[in-house]
């Protein structure tokens, strides 16, 4: 794998998956939030399309997943599996949060990401965005704030 470019430092990558668009509109709430940040480069990406390369070359990550039968979605622990080995030793300490989309509470989704993040070794530097049943602006409010305060805070270095 290549040498992380100095890039990296400034690196916000928000991975999702949605299937009927409730997580994608979060995403994107997340990465309008972010764009007020002009010294941050944004990265939005479904996950299955998320490389090693990617994860590793981010400097904080906002992992935007449903809840589909009780767990992260499947392509999301895809991309996990996928990249788990290569990634692994270059993710220490980066920033992470998680945007859930869910019928119910989404305790189930929320679990499973927090599990394999700890694998990694990652700093949760946000409480997680859960919202429940049709997208409502007041969760889209939450994902744009949540953008804009991890972008402002990796413009500072704090994150
Ligand atoms: C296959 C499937 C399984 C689901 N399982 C759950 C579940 O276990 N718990 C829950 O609260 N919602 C569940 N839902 C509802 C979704 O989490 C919810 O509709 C979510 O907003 C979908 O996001 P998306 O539009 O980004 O795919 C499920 C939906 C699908 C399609």
């Amino acid at each position: 794998m290549p040498e992380t470019p100095a890039s990296m430092d400034r690196t916000l990558l928000i991975v999702y998956h949605s299937q009927s668009g409730n997580t994608e509109q979060l995403s994107q709430a997340v990465e309008q939030g972010a764009l007020g940040e002009k010294s941050v480069t944004v990265r939005r990406l479904p996950a299955c399309a998320v490389t090693a390369e990617e994860l590793c070359n981010c400097r904080a990550l906002v992992i935007c997943s449903p809840e589909y039968f009780g767990y992260m979605a499947g392509a999301v622990k895809d991309m996990f599996d996928r990249t788990y080995e290569q990634v692994r030793p270059k993710m220490l300490g980066k920033s992470y949060t998680i945007v859930v989309s869910a019928g119910n509470d989404g305790s189930g989704a929320l679990a499973s990401i927090e599990r394999i993040v700890a694998g990694f070794k990652l700093k949760k530097v946000q409480e997680p965005v859960v919202s429940r049943g049709a997208v409502l602006e007041e969760a889209l409010a939450k994902c744009r704030e949540l953008g804009q305060t991890l972008a402002a805070g990796m413009a500072f270095g704090i994150y």
